[in-house]
């Protein structure tokens, strides 16, 4: 194994990495679900959601911050240039998606008469905005599409990782699991 192949994340950003997936995947799951567990569940999943999302923008700024200071390792050398290109595309993507859903959702959640608690500790201050229809349904349409973008970004990545995963390239998972493949 190479110096490269062995190279991985931070501790620090290893753990960011997937307690904001495990979150995203879950507010995917409330937000495109909770109407499938009828009227009574939905306060409460949505109240989940909300907390979920706000953590996500809060944790995505941490990661970036911590990203200033601590650059990832170079890409894999196991990847053909194109590969990394789409990589790098990707993981910028994410992070603009990181940001923007959680900030239209809080704007949506703001443009209606409904507030926001962070998980019954305290209120979250709604944006200034109009709370018109129209505005409403921007934001509603504005947030599905994020997140479908989302559902598309992960399909991709997780596709990714697979492919060079069962490739035979073990250490290119390693360079982002907390627990195997320690070099
Ligand atoms: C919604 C869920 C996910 C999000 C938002 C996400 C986001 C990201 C981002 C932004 C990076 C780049 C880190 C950086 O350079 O700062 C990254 C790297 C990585 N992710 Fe994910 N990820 C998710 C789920 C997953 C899953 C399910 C897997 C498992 C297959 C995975 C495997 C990896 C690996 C192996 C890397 C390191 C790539 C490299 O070698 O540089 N991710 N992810
Ligand atoms: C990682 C962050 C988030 C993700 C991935 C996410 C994803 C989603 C998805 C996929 C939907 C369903 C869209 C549809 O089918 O119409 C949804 C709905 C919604 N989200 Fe989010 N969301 C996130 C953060 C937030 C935040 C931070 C808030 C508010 C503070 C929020 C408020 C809402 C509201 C009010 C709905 C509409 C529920 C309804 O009335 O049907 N979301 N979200």
């Amino acid at each position: 194994m190479t110096g490269q192949e062995a190279a991985r994340y931070t501790r620090v950003a290893i753990w960011l990495h997937w307690i904001i997936a495990a979150l995203v995947v879950a507010n995917l799951f409330l937000g495109f679900f909770h109407e499938d567990f009828g009227k009574a569940a939905t306060p409460w999943m949505m109240f989940y959601h909300k907390s979920f999302g706000l953590t996500v923008l809060g944790l995505t700024l941490a990661r970036l911050a911590w990203r200033l200071g601590h650059r990832p390792p170079a890409f894999d050398p196991a990847l053909k240039p194109w590969e990394a290109r789409l990589a790098g595309v990707i993981h910028a993507l994410f992070y603009v998606a990181l940001i923007a859903i959680p900030l239209s959702g809080w704007l949506l959640s703001s443009s209606s008469a409904r507030g926001t608690n962070f998980f019954g500790l305290f209120d979250i201050a709604p944006l200034p905005i109009s709370r018109s229809d129209d505005v409403h349904d921007l934001f509603e349409e504005l947030h599905e599409l994020l997140g479908l973008a989302m559902v598309g970004l992960l399909a991709l990545h997780v596709a990714g990782a697979l492919k060079h995963h069962l490739q035979g390239h073990r250490h290119l998972i390693g360079r982002m699991a907390p627990f195997l493949y320690r070099s």
